[in-house]
């Protein structure tokens, strides 16, 4: 197949293009052009900032593909897949990367496909909830065949939102971890390259045409759960220390305590079962063979020795004296 991939260039993008690209298809991305290095021989790109319509019209202007993934969050709203699709020739099967925070958090978990969608992640689930009306409409007007993707939060090498990273960051250097309130919230995380196993596997699959899917690992764990594991894979032991999240508001500009983006007030948790019964597609990875994967690169990229700023850290763990 030939194949779009909106992105490319970084963390989920560039694992999917090598995923793409070990299955025998034709790839081209489509970025703005920062970080073309990191590309492996012979993927094509189009450059255009895509929330730039009349230069991504532009882009896509000479070529027909079998099949488009749209991955950047640029932020994405919904205008900018429908310019997208308008913008693509032909009929390619698309694959839109959404987000488990679409679920409305409020309700009893798991989550599955059928459950409601909702605003408790705010903008972000406003803009992926639009992004997905926007292909499904295009799906039942016009059988454009169009799929969702829905993971939580990704872990594995080349990681933009620092999720495992963070930890590994404190644990390697004998740091206590900060963790607001009881670090109990229940979560799940999936490894990059399974979900870029099942995008690459998904793509002009008609089984997968008008359907979502949660895509993630099959194990859910504590938050503290979630950091202990991740020392039992670094051989290192790990202190917590537990604070009221409260105490976060009283600063200007308060650093990530708990990775970038791990810090909850309620479970997600997701049922994996639609993705597996309908097309066969599971992990590889457990979620401790995934963090030994991170670890090993956190060793070879040399980032052990890496300068990380622990000023705020600092100055809470003075607030929460000895
Ligand atoms: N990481 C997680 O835990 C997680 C969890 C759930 C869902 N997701 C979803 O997964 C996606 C993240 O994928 P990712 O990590 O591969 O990063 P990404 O969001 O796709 O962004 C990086 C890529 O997009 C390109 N890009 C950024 N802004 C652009 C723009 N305005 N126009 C054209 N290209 C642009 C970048 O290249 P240039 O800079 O050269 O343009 C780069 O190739 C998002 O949709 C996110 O919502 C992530």
């Amino acid at each position: 197949m030939r194949v779009l991939v909106m992105g490319g260039t970084e963390f989920i993008s560039l694992h999917l293009v090598r995923a793409l690209l070990a299955r025998g298809h034709e790839v081209a991305v489509l970025n703005r052009g920062r970080r073309g290095e990191r590309l492996p021989a012979g993927v094509r790109t189009l450059v255009a900032d895509r929330k730039d319509h009349a230069a991504l019209r532009a882009a896509l202007r000479e070529d027909t593909f079998d099949g488009v993934v749209d991955v950047t969050y640029a932020p994405t709203l919904g205008e900018d897949v429908e310019a997208l699709v308008d913008a693509l020739r032909g009929r390619p099967h698309v694959l839109f990367v959404s987000t488990a925070r679409v679920y409305d958090h409020t309700l009893p978990i798991p989550y599955s496909e059928e459950t409601p969608r909702g605003l408790y992640w705010g903008e972000y689930a406003r803009h992926k909830i639009a992004g997905e009306d926007a292909l499904l409409e295009r799906h039942r007007r016009d059988g454009l065949p169009v799929t969702i993707v829905r993971p939580t939060h990704v872990l594995g090498p080349l990681n933009t939102r620092h999720n495992e990273t963070f930890f590994m960051d404190r644990i390697h250097r004998g740091r206590p971890v900060l963790v607001p309130g009881h670090g109990g919230w229940l979560r799940q995380f999936g490894h990059v390259e399974d979900l870029a196993d099942a995008l690459a596997a998904m793509l002009g699959d008609p089984r997968a045409h008008g359907q979502a899917y949660n895509v993630m690992g099959e194990e859910t764990i504590t938050q503290v759960g979630f950091v202990e594991l991740i020392a039992e894979v670094m051989g290192r032991p790990v202190t917590f220390r537990h604070f009221d999240p409260a105490l976060l508001t009283g600063w200007d500009t308060p650093g990530p305590v708990f990775g970038q983006n791990l810090v909850y007030d309620c479970h997600a948790v997701h049922a994996t079962s639609k993705v597996r019964l309908d097309l066969g597609i599971r992990p590889r990875h457990t979620l401790h063979s995934g963090l030994a994967r991170t670890w090993e690169w956190y060793r070879a990229e040399g980032l052990a020795t890496r300068l990380v700023d622990f000023a705020f850290e600092d100055q809470l763990l003075a607030t929460l004296g000895a």
